[in-house]
């Protein structure tokens, strides 16, 4: 099958087009480095050429939350037109779980805005919603910074390592249309700022981690159980500690080449 990634370059990008290749697919990475502007519509019509399955793993240049909000509206409004237009019979989005549960964040109004046009389309789609990626703590960190310390709310969260996000995704895209939201997530759950702190303790980050009840998830308010799973939940099986384990050797290695 010809599968087209678009944002086949980021993080999960690059290990779903991998990881399709390595199942015989003819994956095909598009984003603007390789001249596929979902936003402006540049390249859409000739990469979705044969294609039958469209994988949507872009994020936003900028969260400011007007920008962000116009980048999913317009990619994923390009995204269906060029689609329905080439014939493509499936389309997969990447989104977060709890989405619907974090409309006070302007990043998760875009999720809600891009995963409603989908849902209104006409084309068969899958929207596959991840928990945070491991990758990512770090990342949490710098938006939740206040008075130069980080401050997030002591609640759980079942995070999970990118390569499980693409394996994953990998599998949705091979698979029939769900028409719904599937949600992926880690083995284990955590206490945000406790798995933060450890992140930040492993990358020698001297920046102070606070417990702070009243700390908002990326402006959005959030409860115990807000950024959970369902029972359903697909589960990956990297756990915290062995990927920090690969990441460091990876690290090193990289040091080292
Ligand atoms: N962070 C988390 O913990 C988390 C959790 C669950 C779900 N997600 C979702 O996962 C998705 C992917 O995140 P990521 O961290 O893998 O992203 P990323 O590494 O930041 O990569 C973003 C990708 O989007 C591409 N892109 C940017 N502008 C584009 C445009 N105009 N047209 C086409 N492609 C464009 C980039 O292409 P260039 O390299 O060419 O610029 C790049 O390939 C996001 O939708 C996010 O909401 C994230």
């Amino acid at each position: 099958m010809k599968i087209v990634v678009i944002g086949g370059s980021g993080l999960i990008g690059s290990k779903v087009v991998q990881r399709l290749g390595a199942h015989g697919h003819q994956a095909v990475a598009a984003s603007p480095n390789s001249g596929v502007n979902s936003v402006t519509g540049e390249g859409l019509a000739e990469v979705l050429k044969g294609a039958s399955v469209v994988v949507d793993a872009s994020n936003s240049p900028s969260w400011e939350d007007a920008a962000v909000l116009k980048f999913f509206e317009t990619s994923t409004r390009n995204l269906l037109t060029y689609q329905a237009a080439a014939g493509v019979g499936h389309h997969v989005a990447l989104s977060v779980v709890g989405t619907d549960r974090l409309s006070e964040s302007g990043y998760f109004r875009a999720k809600i805005a891009q995963e409603k046009l989908i849902k209104e389309s006409s084309i068969p789609y899958s929207i596959v919603h991840a928990t945070q990626f491991f990758e990512f703590l770090k990342g949490l960190a710098d938006i939740s910074v206040e008075g130069g310390k980080v401050h997030l709310p002591p609640v759980l969260f079942q995070p999970m390592a990118a390569d499980d996000v693409a394996s994953g995704v990998a599998r949705i895209a091979v698979g029939p249309p769900i028409n719904g939201i599937v949600e992926i997530a880690g083995p284990e759950q955590f206490r945000v700022d406790e798995l933060v702190r450890r992140r930040l303790a492993t990358l020698k980050e001297p920046r102070e981690v606070i417990a702070d009840p009243h700390a908002r998830y990326d402006g959005a308010e959030v409860g115990e159980r807000t950024l959970l799973p369902g029972k359903d939940a697909r589960l990956g099986d990297t756990r915290f500690e062995t990927w920090l384990k690969q990441s460091a050797s990876a690290a090193a290695a990289a040091k080292g080449a």
